[in-house]
This record gives C-alpha cells, sequence and structure tokens, in this order.
C-alpha cells in the first residue's frame, strides 16, 4: 500500500498525520514547542525548531508503522498563515521568524494605508485590509528596525514553505499562504505588482507561487533516507492552515461552509469568484481547490474563553461537570452575558482594545449562568462571523469542528444562536488532514477533492436548532449593544 503525510505546522507543535493512499486516517505523531514572546508585543520562533520538530515527528510515526517505511509517496505541510521567515541569498534563516500573533507593527499597518493611498486601494489591490499579524507589516518593521537583516533579505516565505525548501531544497509559495501577505492579488491568483510598488519593495524577494497541489520538488535523497520516506516521494506545495482545515473538513464546493471552534474561531465557506462588494469586514483568500477562494471570519478567543474560566474559577471542575453546570442554566443564563474579546478582536470589529465582560449577573446567578453564558458569549461571536460570509456568498451545507462541537450543550447553543442546522463530521484533524488530501491529489493518487471526501469524510451528527432560536436573536442584539456601549471604554483601561 502507499501513504501520504499530511503534516499541521502549528504555533504550538507539529502534527503528523499518516494517511493510506484510500484517505483513511492510519495514525499521528506530535512534538510540541513554544513560541518566544517577548514585550511590546513581539511573538518569534526559530525555523530550525520547526524543521527539527517535524523530522522527529515523521520518524516517529514511521517507527510506530514501519509498513509505510519506504512507502510515503507524497508530503504535504499546512502552515500558521502570515508568520514571516526571513532567507538570505545562501538560503540561511537570517533572524527568527516574526509570527501571525505579533503585534509590533501597529505604525507599519498605517504606513500600508499611507502609501497605498488608503482602504480603498488596498482593497482594490489586495482584497484585504491591513492588519499587525499579516505578512507585509513585518517585512516593513524589519525594513525601518532592522536595516542591516533587511538588506540581506533574498526571500521572504512562510513556514510550512521553510519545511518544503528544508525537504527539496527549492523555495517556493503556493496560493493560500500567498494571499495572507498582503503583497497578492488574490482575485487574480498573481502577485500584486502594484501593491510592491507603492510600498517600494523589490518584487525579487517574493518566491514563485505554484497551487497549493503544485509539486515544490522532489524530497532530497538524505532526508528521504533520514526520514523514511520513498525515495521518489514528492513534496506538494500544502496550505494556510485554515484553508488545510476547510479541506479537511469537507469544504469542497460552492454552497459549503465551516464553522471551527478551536483556541480561536473561524468561520469559512467556498467562493468560486470575488462578485460581492469588497469592505474588508471578512478574509478573502485564495484556496487550496483549484482555482477557488474563501472567505473567513476569524474571533481571537473561542475554545479559549471556556479553557479560560475553566483555568481561573474551576480548576477542580472536570470539562464533564462543566457541561452539565451549562446544562442546567437555561437559554440566556438568566440575564448573564458574556463578551468573549479576551486578547481583543479581529471580526467582525478588527480592535486591538476589545477585553472580556460578564454583565447582568445578580444576587441569584450560579456557577452554571457563569459557564453557560460564556457558551453563549463565543457562539455570538461565531454568529457575528458567519454573518459576515453570507453576506458574501450563500451557505445552504454547515459544518461544525473543534473542541465546541464536542460538547453536547455548546454544540446546542451553536446551532441555536446561528438559526442553522449544523453536521459534526467524524474529522477531527482538519489541517493535517487537509494536508494529506492534498497531497493525496497533488501526487496524482486521488482524482480530486471531491472524491477523496467522499472517501473518508462522513456526517456523524446533525445538531438541529430549537425554539430557543428566536430569544437568542434578542440577546444578540443585546450582546452587540454591550460591546458598542463600552467600545471607548477600553480604551480607558
Ligand atoms: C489566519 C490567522 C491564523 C493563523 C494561525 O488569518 O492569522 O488563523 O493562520 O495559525
Amino acid at each position: 500500500m502507499n501513504y501520504v503525510l499530511g503534516i499541521d505546522l502549528g504555533t504550538s507543535g507539529v502534527k503528523c498525520l499518516l494517511v493510506s493512499d484510500e484517505g483513511n486516517i492510519i495514525g499521528s505523531a506530535s512534538k510540541s514547542y513554544k513560541p518566544d514572546f517577548g514585550d511590546n508585543g513581539y511573538v518569534e520562533q526559530d525555523p530550525v525548531v520547526w524543521w527539527e520538530n517535524t523530522k522527529v515527528a515523521v520518524k516517529d510515526i514511521v517507527d510506530k508503522f514501519p509498513e509505510a517505511r519506504g512507502n510515503i509517496k507524497a508530503l504535504s505541510c499546512s502552515g500558521q498563515m502570515h508568520s514571516s521567515v526571513f532567507l538570505d541569498s545562501d538560503g540561511k534563516v537570517i533572524r527568527k521568524a516574526i509570527l501571525w500573533n505579533d503585534t509590533r507593527t501597529t505604525s507599519q499597518i498605517n504606513e500600508i494605508y499611507e502609501r497605498a493611498g488608503g482602504l480603498e486601494n488596498v482593497l482594490g489591490m489586495v482584497y484585504n485590509k491591513a492588519l499587525e499579524g499579516f505578512t507585509l507589516p513585518k517585512i516593513l518593521w524589519l525594513r525601518e528596525n532592522e536595516p542591516d537583516n533587511f538588506n540581506r533579505v533574498d526571500k521572504v516565505i512562510m513556514p510550512k514553505d521553510y519545511i518544503n525548501y528544508m525537504l527539496t531544497g527549492n523555495i517556493k509559495t503556493e496560493v493560500s499562504d500567498a494571499a495572507g501577505t498582503l503583497l497578492f492579488d488574490v482575485k487574480n491568483s498573481c502577485w500584486s505588482k502594484e501593491m510592491i510598488q507603492k510600498m517600494e519593495l523589490n518584487e525579487d524577494i517574493l518566491p514563485e507561487v505554484i497551487p497549493s497541489t503544485g509539486v515544490v520538488g522532489m524530497v532530497l535523497e538524505d532526508i528521504a533516507n533520514e526520514l523514511g520516506l520513498a525515495a521518489d516521494a514528492e513534496i506538494i506545495a500544502g496550505g494556510a492552515d485554515n484553508s488545510c482545515a476547510a479541506v479537511g473538513n469537507g469544504v469542497v464546493s460552492k454552497g459549503q461552509a465551516v464553522i471551527s471552534v478551536g483556541t480561536s474561531g473561524t468561520a469559512i465557506a467556498y467562493l468560486d469568484d470575488i462578485n460581492s462588494k469588497v469592505t474588508g469586514d471578512v478574509h478573502l483568500f485564495n484556496y487550496s481547490m483549484p482555482d477557488s477562494l474563501y472567505a473567513m471570519g476569524v474571533m481571537l478567543c473561542a475554545g479559549e474563553a471556556l479553557n479560560w474560566l475553566k483555568r481561573t474559577f474551576f480548576e477542580d471542575t472536570s470539562f464533564d461537570e462543566i457541561n452539565i453546570l451549562a446544562d442546567k442554566s437555561p437559554a440566556g443564563s438568566n440575564g448573564v452575558i458574556f463578551l468573549p474579546y479576551l486578547f481583543g478582536e479581529r471580526c467582525p470589529y478588527s480592535d486591538p482594545n476589545a477585553k472580556g465582560i460578564f454583565f447582568g449577573m445578580s444576587g441569584a446567578s450560579n456557577k452554571g449562568d457563569m459557564i453557560r453564558s460564556v457558551m453563549e458569549g463565543v457562539a455570538f461571536g461565531l454568529k457575528d462571523l458567519f454573518s459576515l460570509v453570507i453576506d458574501f456568498v450563500d451557505v445552504d451545507e454547515l459544518y461544525i469542528t473543534g473542541g465546541g462541537a464536542k460538547s453536547k450543550v455548546w454544540g446546542q447553543i451553536i446551532a441555536d444562536v446561528i438559526g442553522r442546522e449544523l453536521k459534526v463530521l467524524n474529522i477531527e484533524e482538519g489541517p493535517s488532514f487537509g494536508a494529506a488530501l492534498i497531497a493525496l491529489v497533488g501526487a496524482g493518487l486521488c482524482d480530486d477533492f471531491e472524491t477523496a471526501k467522499g472517501k473518508s469524510v462522513k456526517v456523524i451528527k446533525v445538531i438541529k436548532p430549537t425554539e430557543n432560536v428566536e430569544k437568542y436573536k434578542e440577546i444578540h442584539k443585546l450582546y452587540t449593544e454591550l460591546y458598542m456601549t463600552n467600545k471607548e471604554f477600553f480604551k480607558k483601561l
């Protein structure tokens, strides 16, 4: 039998998934690491850490499943988006990568709008508004703050491109990661010459862009031997983590979307073109399926809000008990409303000052009300994301994935708040599984994504909205008003 590897190169670890050429998950291996957090919003990571840990995870999985040794025909990575790896002309890393969640670049955001001539122009060139986490502001930061390093930059690539480079010796990126740089013309799927020129950058620092299913190259011989890959294994370009996650969660045609309740929350829908007015409220990126795009809303704190609550107030209470307590509180949490903006917010409000709020407690409020209000607050945030997405494209099939989907009570709250039927899938390994499907299709081991999905992705549960939908529509209005009323006040904290 032949196999492929799907690798998810994340911020806190790397996960390697072994998948058969029939599309079945055989097993996985993971390695954890930490980003380096510094003052002033600095978050950095040494690409060497990614590469060393990736090698260990691949070796682990081959050791666990010896039948795969020498039979892994293709490998593809899903990677944290936007994080910038700066390479010199010898292909050496110049400094640590600046990550997607690093917030040092606020003044570079102003510079981008000034140079481009305002938001409308930025949207016209790259279809997204400028956010601190994206790649371009990091390049401008380097130019201003570390000119010696900037002058040595030969290429800027993203994390998973670095792994592909280590595996093949070739430096390339692909459309879904290029889209997150703010230098890519998303509609026409090519670098935006106009944006590059307005930023006074040299286009040569940007790598060749290929489709996600394109071949970066053959694995280097010594690496194939070291890792146990087939000598002729193809390294397929792979994609941005959100793009891979959507592929892995079965979003393969128009009308399909997925809501993910991980640490952060996302709503992602398939797009075949950009036909609606571009406002920048929703991210528009190129997708890992050929000639397609996706619309995405991101909230920075989703599942993490419940983790924070447990860590802070319910350390000795299990998640099972937390779910039972939440289930005992009625829809609306007896008047308690929670704003989940613990890390500021990206969508629907791009507001780094936004904070969390518990509102509306009385002497009768109990633990269950507090817990349920957190689940409801996150669900309201997801509704906001989904509303942004359906403003852009119609959705008739909605999947849900991530920790929130596993909790019966939380899944039901989300269905009631959004007012839509949610389908829970058998796949829990979204990004790495999506990467594996990209490897299968890219290496020609499977004809296309629809076929790959048909073989492996199944609906295991359907959550239907209940009579609470109307009640939640009213509470959502209060939730929105609560943010609007406090928006200016947050700045004083
Ligand atoms: C997407 C984004 C994050 C990172 C996390 O725009 O910033 O989802 O991709 O890895």
